[in-house]
């Protein structure tokens, strides 16, 4: 594992979506997974406009849609869903061949699953982009969820269900996630986890300071060979070891 620190936001989603560019720009048939929610947002506009700008061919790459709540419909702006047709998918116009986001409404959800791990079976990630919850969850790998966890249902812990709210216009009923599970992120070629802002900094200390458990899912990252950790100066600020 490895931690970059960065002034501001800006330039942490700059360089998160530099590295991507480049990583498009090497192997234009890349597999990108990435989470929704606030902290990726300017890195996916910042990837969107690179590749635009500097001409990068992504006609080829495959996008993976991390996670979703569960019941809500792909129209509702609040869902993951929503976040990734309108930040990738519409603007890089990508083919439906080409992306693959869980179907929060399907009747058969262990069936969702199973199309999930089957068709990253058949791809590796090659790079994954998480946030980190505030109670340290990636993804909807809520605490105490299992390290070796491939796509699964899961009851939404308290924090998520409140703090979720913010991506909603009205209150909204959460109680269930569906998500990729660490086995998958722990099989991704690189992982960068994402965190800015000083609400973030308790966890971000627990993430790197704290013990490796399931208890604290985002501590996973530190088995990671090849994952960095990407975070501003707010979201250092409780760090006791200089880095
Ligand atoms: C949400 C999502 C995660 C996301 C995390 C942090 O509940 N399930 O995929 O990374 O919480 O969200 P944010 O970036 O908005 O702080």
């Amino acid at each position: 594992m490895e931690l970059k620190r960065f002034k501001n936001y800006h330039e942490l989603s700059d360089f998160a979506a530099d590295d991507i560019a480049n990583s498009i720009k090497n192997n234009p048939s890349l597999v990108l997974c990435m989470a929704s929610g606030d902290t990726p947002k300017l890195t996916a506009d910042l990837l969107v406009k690179k590749l635009k700008e500097e001409k990068i061919d992504y006609s080829k790459i495959t996008f993976i849609g991390l996670d979703e709540w569960v019941g809500l419909p792909p129209t509702n702006s609040g869902s993951c869903h929503y976040f990734f047709q309108n930040k990738m998918i519409q603007p890089l116009q990508l083919k439906p061949s080409q992306y693959f986001l869980f179907d929060a409404l399907a009747k058969d959800l262990s069936m969702e699953c199973a199309r999930m791990d089957r068709m990253i079976t058949d791809r590796d990630i090659d790079i994954m982009v998480v946030g980190i919850g505030m109670n340290g969850h990636i993804g909807f790998n809520e605490p105490g969820t299992s390290f070796n966890n491939l796509s699964h249902v899961i009851e939404l812990d308290e924090v998520t269900k409140s703090v979720g709210q913010k991506y909603f216009n009205e209150q909204v009923e959460l109680g269930k996630g569906i998500t990729l599970g660490f086995k998958h992120l722990l099989n991704a070629k690189k992982v960068f986890l994402m965190a800015n802002g000083s609400k973030k900094a308790e966890v971000i200390k627990k993430t790197v300071e704290g013990q490796v458990t399931e208890n604290f899912p985002a501590s996973i990252i530190r088995q990671h060979e090849n994952s960095v950790i990407l975070i501003d100066e707010e979201a250092a600020s409780l760090l006791s070891k200089p880095r």
